[in-house]
């Protein structure tokens, strides 16, 4: 079963084929980085023109990639929120406009639970019951999966997402757009040697970067970081620090099989490694080109929705503020 999966939910016009929710036959992504990079962020206004520019370039290519004719798909999958309005309308008027030619039934997918996905590309065996973490520009939920399409928020960000904490830090630090690769290059250079707040938030599974963000930039404008990949570096640790022992602690009370990492952030490679090695669970993480936002694991999470006899029509409408559960 081929799905082809449409993504354009904030500044990465993506579109891709899989086939059994798993195997990857296309996967391609128009970013946009270099466009918005020059205002220090997405703009939507201009991020939605963009989409209608890269949208059929990106789709043929992702067809003609994968060798699959309209024909052969079983469906549509699309994002429908949460995300940017303007721009998720491009995808969904696309997907609805190639369903209604081809005659193929239509999956609006949850962004969130798209990243969750990405974790069944690439074949990897999962079992349930799985702790997600989440973290990307916009969210950071700790989610209790406990089976398709089954989730439980167990905590979720009170400020920043982790993502955005990233990307404001990177402002602070001067490192540019997009904040969290930057951050991590930075800190490869110097150590965590600047002390920095944790907000542990205890007995809740909820998350929050603001005041780790407001230390830094104190410390900057005190004149007190003598090393910005010292900065970068504390910075990144501590987040990752905050990321980890909460997962970790959840993911006990929870008696989880596994843990899951999803979302921009787990490309961080040592948000990887750190909570690989501490974990006493098997932990699962994507590759980093499939952490960031993608079609594939649209396409992925669109199979295992048409799987339970979940699809919809031409009525299908974007929901800017979509929650997972
Ligand atoms: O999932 P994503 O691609 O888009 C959203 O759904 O928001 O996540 C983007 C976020 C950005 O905030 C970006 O700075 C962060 O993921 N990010 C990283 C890394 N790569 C992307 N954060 C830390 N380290 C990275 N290597
Ligand atoms: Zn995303």
């Amino acid at each position: 079963m081929k799905i082809l999966g449409i993504e354009t939910s904030c500044d990465e016009t993506a579109a891709a084929v899989v086939a059994e929710g798993t195997k990857i036959l296309s996967n391609q992504i128009a970013s946009q980085v270099e466009i918005h990079a020059r205002y220090g962020g997405v703009v939507p206004e201009v991020a939605s023109r963009q989409h209608i520019l890269s949208i059929i370039p990106i789709l043929e290519k992702a067809m003609s990639d994968a060798g699959t004719t309209w024909k052969d798909l079983s469906a549509i999958a699309v994002t429908i929120g949460p995300g940017l309005a303007g721009s998720l309308l491009v995808g969904v008027n696309a997907a609805k406009a190639i369903a209604l030619a081809h005659g193929l039934p239509l999956i609006g997918v949850n962004h969130l639970e798209g990243h969750i996905y990405a974790n069944w590309l690439d074949n990897q065996s999962i079992d349930f019951p799985v702790i997600c973490l989440i973290v990307s520009g916009g969210h950071s939920d700790l989610v209790l999966m406990r089976g398709h399409g089954d989730y439980v928020i167990l905590g979720r960000t009170r400020d920043d997402a982790a993502g955005e904490a990233f990307d404001k830090a990177a402002r602070i630090l001067d490192l540019g757009y997009p904040g969290g690769p930057a951050i991590e290059r930075a800190a490869r250079g110097g150590t965590a040697s600047i002390p920095l707040p944790r907000a542990w938030l205890k007995g809740s599974g909820d998350f929050s970067f603001s005041g780790v963000k407001t230390a830094l930039l104190r410390l900057v404008e005190a004149g007190k970081i003598s090393s910005v990949a010292d900065g970068a570096a504390s910075f990144q640790g501590a987040v990752i620090d905050v990321l980890v022992t909460k997962t970790l602690v959840v993911a006990r009370e929870r008696r989880v099989k596994q843990i899951l990492l999803a979302g921009g952030v787990a490309a961080n490679g040592l948000l990887r490694k750190w909570l690989v090695e501490c974990s006493p669970l098997p932990v699962l993480v994507p590759p980093p080109v499939l952490c960031t936002d993608n079609a594939a694991m649209i396409a992925a999470c669109g199979y295992y929705r048409l799987k339970a006899g979940k699809s919809g029509g031409l009525d299908l409408d974007v929901v800017p503020s979509l929650k997972l559960a």
